[in-house]
């Protein structure tokens, strides 16, 4: 396979590259990213560029670029990682989740049709060239929220909260239609939150034990009683792997790990592991639209495709703990004057409070 990874200097992207090296290091990647604030080349640094692996800066809304790419590299998959992808940046700024998530998404989907389609003039034709996939790499957040009971099955409906989520749903609704009008071959994939090393410190996790580790306060919003289902960046990418290969055409699959807890559980055990203080924890003003909790339905991806996630919580929390204490310099790196004018912007005010 030659697969383009879009977004693969971002946290999911980097690691699935390197999960790529280590588990099908026969295929080739043609990694396209923007290197938007949380892309980061220093998170492929044990990479190199050699006739397998190739980085190629440019975004995924240049159609010009991308036709030159798939011309180039001859590509037969495409795993769609780039995105914005933080709610709370999102509540700030809709519209570039609005360009980049959705339209980003439908000038990828027009190459791969244009590239791979047998017979690209003729409109009602729906026969592709042998062996081509487009895999979609959603988020659990596009089914909305969940109360105490319930788990998102792949039938649950599409009810987004956020702008973030919005419009990765509505990316999902437009590789659907894709599907069903054209006959592009593809997947969808919504994968519940992810933790592991190379995540950007806006998320909730690096974010608490970069804070710990400084000693500074820690975030919580609202209550921190918001229920999550954390998941191994490894185990998201073994298990877009197995849908990559073995996925039945136009699918959608959830991806989960059958691992809730609040958030208020994962800071206490980031503040334990890290010997740091409780005292650090500040509840402060709640996120608007604030989904209270996700919970995937796993049993779709488990039986038919066989994926099974091999990280316990407690072992790859601590594997990510221990990572973020041993690679202060890569944090010191990516925490650039642009990401501390959006730390005080974001939480100088709540501190006011
Ligand atoms: P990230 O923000 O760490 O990385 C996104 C990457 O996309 C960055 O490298 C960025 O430079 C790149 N990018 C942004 N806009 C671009 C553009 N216009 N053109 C080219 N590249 C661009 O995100 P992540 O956490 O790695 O998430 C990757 C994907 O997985 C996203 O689509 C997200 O919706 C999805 N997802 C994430 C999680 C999670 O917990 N992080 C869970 C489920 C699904
Ligand atoms: P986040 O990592 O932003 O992922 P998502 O919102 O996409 O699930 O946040 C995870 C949870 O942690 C979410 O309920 C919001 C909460 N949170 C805080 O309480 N404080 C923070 O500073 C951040 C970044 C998140």
């Amino acid at each position: 396979m030659n697969i383009l990874v879009t977004g693969g200097a971002g946290f999911i992207g980097s690691n699935f590259i390197r999960w790529m090296k280590q588990h099908a290091p026969e295929h080739r990647i043609i990694n396209v990213d923007a290197l938007t604030y949380a892309g980061n080349l220093e998170s492929l640094r044990d990479i190199p560029q050699d006739a397998s692996y190739v980085f190629i800066r440019a975004d995924i809304r240049d159609r010009a670029k991308l036709d030159e790419v798939f011309s180039q590299h001859d590509i037969t998959h495409v795993v769609n990682f780039a995105a914005e992808s933080h709610v709370d940046r999102s509540i700030v700024d809709p519209e570039l989740f609005l360009t980049t998530n959705v339209l980003g998404t439908q000038a990828l989907l027009d190459t791969a049709k244009l590239h791979w389609k047998s017979n690209p003039e003729d409109k009602y034709s729906r026969e592709y060239r042998a062996g081509v996939k487009f895999l979609q790499v959603s988020t659990d957040e596009v089914y909305g929220a969940l109360g105490r009971e319930g788990l998102f099955s792949e039938a649950s409906p599409l009810m987004p909260n956020s702008p973030y989520s919005a419009a990765k749903a509505s990316a999902d609704l437009v590789c659907r239609s894709y599907f069903e009008t054209f006959g592009l071959p593809l997947n969808i994939t919504r994968c519940s939150n992810n933790y592991g090393p190379y995540q950007f410190p806006e998320k909730l996790i690096p974010l608490m034990i970069h804070n710990c580790m400084e000693e500074k306060p820690l975030p919580v919003y609202g209550d921190g009683m918001q229920i999550r289902d954390w998941l191994h960046v490894f185990d998201h990418c073994s298990a877009i792997f197995a849908v990559l290969i073995r996925g039945e055409m136009g699918e959608v699959y959830n991806i989960g790990g059958n691992n809730e807890r609040t958030n208020l559980e994962i800071i206490r055990q980031i503040i334990h592991s890290l010997g740091a203080s409780e005292e650090l924890i500040h509840f402060v003003k709640d996120r608007p639209g604030h989904d209270r909790r996700y919970a995937i339905d796993n049993s779709k991806i488990t039986t038919r495709l066989g994926w099974t996630p091999s990280y316990t919580f407690e072992q790859g929390i601590s594997e990510t703990i221990r990572w973020y204490q041993d690679n202060e310099e890569w944090m010191e790196h990516v925490l650039s004057g642009a990401y501390t004018e959006y730390y005080a912007r974001m939480y100088a005010p709540s501190f006011r409070e």
